[in-house]
């Protein structure tokens, strides 16, 4: 089934991995106490939280309390353009607030931290990038979410981990070739179900990109009764030991709705605060990031998506700051191809039920 995986003569910038944000805990009745001034501060600005799994359980859980969502990149961008109030305040990475903000230019978008970007998002500039399409013009250019608004803006389609796969299929049916960044995991991993001939971008997440496959398989024989459940940022040998494969909502599906008492986790470790909520009784094991090799700088906890927190939050609610802010020309171009990714999720999932 495989064909050409071309790799792109690229080195891609080395990424500064910031250290991991220490906040300070709160007591009971501070986080209570918090929580309600956030909540006061999120009706005066008719604002809603939009959060993602990989962050904080406080954050979580303020989100679903306040009627805002925690969702995966996709559910994201779709609850975002739902939603009437003015100002949707996204807990998450920088590219989601951007995705937001793209999809939402009459409404006010907020970040508690504007440096929350992605590794992958940063190994992908939007020139270089550009440079590169160029020299492909016979390609169609799918991107993952997890880019700049730019780079979004060059290309066809825009995917996230929960709808590549059906999207890069229907190209495949078509016949088309494709020129795909920034994740090479996840491109590799598409392409080698689809059978696709692909030009790969050679970016990573630095998060998944540690987790370790001989570690793994130690494990595994330790667990045997438990089902092994990767997020495709995971390099091939780690995906390749995978029961299930899948974006974060995957994931935490597939922990509700497998038989296996127990499970191996391959993904940023805040996943498992929903997962706990929606299935107390399973048994949830950390995927290995030590091992030979390991040169462990996040340990399986995003540091970008750990900026976030109730103290910025609340800070950036009561100020107005970290709004995204997009150029004109820039969210024009790149609107078209993340509203091609929503209205063919849509189909899709429409047809499954
Ligand atoms: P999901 O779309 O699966 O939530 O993934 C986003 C992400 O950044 C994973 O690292
Ligand atoms: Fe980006 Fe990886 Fe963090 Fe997801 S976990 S936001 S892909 S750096």
């Amino acid at each position: 089934m495989s064909k050409s995986v071309s790799p792109v003569p690229f080195t891609r910038p080395q990424v500064k991995v910031p250290p991991h944000p220490q906040w300070p805990t709160l007591t009971d009745v501070e986080l209570s106490a918090t929580k309600t001034r956030i909540k006061k501060l999120l009706a005066r600005r008719d604002a809603v939280l939009v959060a993602h799994y990989y962050t904080s359980p406080d954050l979580q859980e303020l989100a679903e309390e306040s009627g805002g969502c925690v969702a995966d990149s996709l559910e994201m961008a779709r609850f975002g353009s739902v939603q009437n109030a003015k100002t949707l305040v996204v807990c998450g990475v920088r590219f989601m607030g951007e995705t937001a903000k793209i999809l939402n230019p009459e409404k006010h978008v907020l970040m508690p931290d504007l440096n929350a970007t992605c590794s992958l998002d940063e190994g992908c500039p939007a020139d270089e990038f550009s440079r590169f399409c160029d020299q492909h013009p016979d390609h169609t250019v799918v991107v993952y979410a997890n880019t700049s608004a730019r780079v979004k803006a060059r290309s066809d389609w825009v995917v996230t981990s929960g709808i590549a796969l059906p999207i890069v299929k229907y190209l495949s049916e078509r016949g088309e070739k494709v020129l795909w960044a920034p994740d090479k995991h996840l491109g590799r991993y598409v392409q080698k179900l689809t059978g696709i001939e692909m030009l790969l971008w050679q970016g990573s997440c630095v998060v998944h990109e540690e987790f370790k496959a001989v570690a793994l398989e130690r494990i595994r024989k330790l667990h045997p009764e438990a089902a092994v459940l990767v997020h495709p940022e995971s390099p091939e040998a780690v995906i390749g030991q995978a029961d299930v494969v899948g974006s974060t909502t995957a994931l935490i599906r597939a922990v509700q709705q497998m038989d296996n008492k127990s499970f191996i986790v391959a993904t940023d470790g805040g996943i498992f605060h929903k997962m706990k909520q929606l299935a107390p009784d399973k048994q949830l094991i950390e995927a290995p990031t030590a091992g030979e090799g390991a040169t462990c700088q996040s340990c399986a906890h995003c540091p970008w998506m750990g900026m976030n927190s109730l103290q910025n939050l609340e800070q950036v609610l009561d100020s107005g700051e970290n709004e995204i802010l997009i150029d004109a020309e820039v969210r024009e171009k790149a609107v078209i191809p993340i509203q091609r990714m929503l209205d063919f999720a849509d189909k899709y999932q429409k047809n499954k039920r």
